[in-house]
Formats: structure tokens, sequence, C-alpha cells
């Protein structure tokens, strides 16, 4: 069986795209791969996170994984931080990358331009610390959304610069997003992607967000005058979002459902994008309360950490023997 790894930053509530692009993939994957699934709490603090509330965000994606679908017993679910290996092996692999690539990065290039204050070397380095989340378990998969591709193209180039350097050690990982929402754009700005840092938010649907409030950011969503519904990426952002969003979750094809609005107009669409996101979150929503003030999250996350260590030590040491850091 493939093994197959993934993560996500628990910077903040989890939202619609972090489940349209990576969360409901994997938890198709399941039963198919190999499946090892983090939250990623060392990579969130790179900017600064209030303690309490981190702990809360924590606490809250695990429930949400489970309540999305992820099987315990199908696939391993651990927390980053409970595996130290990949800390070390991050700074090993920081030791493998130049300062160009990590330079060339798209997210660290859009948050050095806006020039803001407190920019921390972790947010340069952070890709080297996602190399090794992948490296470490032998993926030779990785289910990530548009934004992350970057990342899992430079775990695939410090596996090869390591393995023609030290001799085979890391399986080289593959990425693959879903074929429609693998950029899911922000209702509010369609020419940005949907965000954790959204400033208004109004553009980012969060999958614990009240029903209400998600129907009214459908509804309000930014449009434009064409007033005709096509895909069409360029000329009708926001209109393409919805359908990528609608068909997402209703699996059917944009094409049908372009057909179908041919006489119809952009509120309808809205309509029945809400009445799909609604459906959606609820069902998440009534899972989530059963789960998060159970103990199942912290059973969770101690099988977890068990055989994730088991494993990630196993190739730290490997990949030490082989650099010759360890002397036995
Ligand atoms: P993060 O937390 O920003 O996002 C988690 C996953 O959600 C996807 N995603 C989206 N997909 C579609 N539309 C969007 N608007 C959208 N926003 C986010 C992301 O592409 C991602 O798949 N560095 C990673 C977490 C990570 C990781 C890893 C992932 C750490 N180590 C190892 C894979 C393998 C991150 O910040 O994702």
């Amino acid at each position: 069986m493939k093994r197959m790894l993934s993560g996500i930053k628990p910077t903040g509530q989890m939202h619609l795209g972090n489940y349209i692009g990576a969360l409901r993939n994997f938890v198709n994957y399941q039963d198919d791969y190999q499946l090892f699934v983090f939250i990623a709490n060392l990579h969130c603090v790179t900017v600064y996170q209030q303690p309490a509330q981190l702990r809360k965000n924590l606490k809250d994606a695990i429930a949400l994984y489970l309540a999305c679908g992820l099987d315990p017993d199908k696939c391993t679910i651990f927390l980053q931080s409970d595996v130290f290996a990949h800390a070390q092996l991050g700074w090993l692999l920081t030791c493998q990358s130049y300062m160009g690539e990590l330079s060339r990065m798209t997210q660290f290039k859009e948050k050095s331009q806006k020039k803001e204050d407190g920019i921390t070397a972790g947010i340069f380095t952070y890709p080297c610390l996602m190399a090794a989340d992948i490296l470490l378990y032998d993926a030779d998969i990785v289910p990530v959304g548009q934004d992350q591709k970057q990342h899992v193209e430079l775990a695939r180039n410090l596996a090869e610069r390591f393995n023609n350097r030290y001799s085979d050690t890391f399986i080289v990982p593959e990425p693959v997003s879903p074929k429609v929402g693998s950029r899911i754009m922000s209702l509010s700005d369609p020419s940005k992607k949907m965000s954790k840092s959204d400033e208004t938010n109004k553009g980012c649907i969060y999958l614990l967000d009240d029903l209400n409030v998600a129907r009214k950011k459908i509804t309000s969503a930014v449009t434009d005058m064409v007033g005709k519904v096509n895909y069409d990426k360029i000329n009708q952002p926001g209109i393409s979002n919805l359908l990528e969003i609608l068909s997402a979750l209703t699996n059917e094809s944009i094409d049908s459902i372009v057909n179908r609005y041919q006489d119809k107009g952009y509120g309808q669409l809205k309509g029945e994008v809400a009445d799909a996101v609604c459906q959606c979150l609820a069902t998440i929503q009534d899972k989530y309360h059963q789960i998060v003030d159970s103990d199942i999250i912290e059973s969770t996350l101690k099988k977890g950490a068990e055989v994730a260590n088991k494993i990630a030590y196993k190739k730290l040491k490997k990949v030490q023997k082989k650099m010759g850091i360890d002397i036995f």
C-alpha cells in the first residue's frame, strides 16, 4: 500500500478552502493508502499565536479532522510537536537548502513584499520543516491545495539532493491536488485565495461558522456585471469560484451546472451554493459537537504519536548515520 501524508496549520479556524482543497480528499483516500495526517502546530508559530487561543484551535482542528470523516482506525492522526524528529530533520534539511531557493517561495515573497514588521526567520525556513514532515514518513503522495505545491516541489528537490549526496535515503514525493477546488477564492475578493488571514472576515467561510453567517457570506459574494453564469476564471472569477464550490460539494460537473443555469441568474446560483455549503457545514458541526469534549481527541493523538514516532525515529537515525552525525 502506498503512503500518503498531509497536514494543516491550525493558525485559526479551518475553512472551506482547507476542506475542499485538502481535508475532504484525505478522507476519500484513507481506504486506499496508508495515510498519515497531522496538525502542523510547529508551522503556525512562525507568527505569534495567543497561547490559549492556539490550544483551542489545536483541539478544534483534531475534532474537525474526525468530524469530517477521518477514522483513527484507518489512518494515523498526530500532533507534529509530539514527534521530535520533525524539528530535528527540519534543521538537517535547512542545512541542505539554499537561500536562493527559499527566497523564491511564493508565500515568503508575498509576506516579505508586504513589508510587515516582525517577519520571523521561521517564515523563511519553514518549507524545510515541511520537507522534513513529508520525507520522514517516506510519503509517496502528498495531497495539498495549489498554494502548497511549490513547497512539495522543494521537498522533492531536497530528497533528490540528499539521495545524490549520501545515497538513496528518501522517497521522492508527488503532490496531488483535486481537479476542482484546488484553489478556492475569497468570496469578497475573488482575486485572492480564501485564507485564514482574511481581514474583513467576509470572504472566508469557516467550518464552524454559524449557518446564517455562512449563508450571508455567500449571498453577498462579489460577482460581476456580465449577468450570465459562465465558467470563466479571468472575466468572471467570482461566479467561477461559486461554480467550483458547488461542483466540489455536489460532485456535479461544472459544465452540467453551467448548462442548468442558461436561463437563471446569479441570485439563484448563490442560493444553491449556500444550500450546499450549509448542508455540508451542518453535518460537520453536528459531529464536531459530539467529539470536541469527548476523550477521543486525547486517545487519537496518543495512538497517533506512538505510531508516527516509531517510523520517524528510524528514518532520522538513518539520515544522521549517513551524514556522519551519529557515532554509533
Ligand atoms: P495550510 O494550513 O495553509 O492549508 C492546509 C491545506 O489546505 C489547502 N488550502 C486550500 N485549498 C484550496 N483553496 C484554498 N483557498 C486553500 N487554502 C488552503 C492547502 O493547500 C493545504 O493543502 N504548510 C502547510 C501545512 C503543512 C503540510 C506539511 C502540508 C505542513 N507540513 C506537509 C502537507 C505536507 C500549510 O500551511 O497549509
